[in-house]
This record gives structure tokens, sequence and C-alpha cells, in this order.
């Protein structure tokens, strides 16, 4: 099982971590990827002026958003499972 942290501090909250949280829980399920991913909200992320921040195994993704969640789940995300 791979984790993927999702900042929801104040400044990635302001700049809807919800939606991206939403949006992968979608997109996990779409792929059937319940069994290999692990979706986790996580305190600030130490990247505010580039959120929302998501950690992929023990890499940063900045900048997601729920208009580009799709294409970062798919280009970042999917390739490395
Ligand atoms: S609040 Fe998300 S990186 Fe700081």
């Amino acid at each position: 099982m791979k984790n993927i942290k999702i900042c929801i501090g104040s400044s990635c909250h302001l700049k809807g971590a919800e939606e991206v949280i939403e949006a992968f829980q979608k997109l996990i399920k779409e792929y059937n990827l319940e069994n290999e991913i692990e979706l986790y909200a996580s305190f600030c992320l130490n990247n505010c002026t580039d959120g929302v921040s998501v950690m992929r195994w023990d890499e940063k993704i900045l900048s997601v958003c729920s208009k580009n969640a799709r294409d970062v789940f798919d280009r970042e995300i999917v390739p490395y499972i």
C-alpha cells in the first residue's frame, strides 16, 4: 500500500484541498486502486505558496487543484504505482 498525503493546512484548505481529496478519492475508485493507494490528510507541508501540496510516497507535487487533479493523477501518480 502506498500513501498519498494531501495538505489540509490553512493555506491549502483555502486553495481547495477538500476538492482535491474528493477528486483523488474518485480517481482511486475509477482506476480500482483501492488496494494500492491510501489517501491521508496532512498538516502543512511547508509549500504554502504553491498549494495545494500533495505528497506522493516521499516526493512533493505542488500546485494541485480540482481542475488539474485528473491530469496530475494520470501523470504523476498512476505511472509510479
Ligand atoms: S498549508 Fe499546505 S503546504 Fe502549507
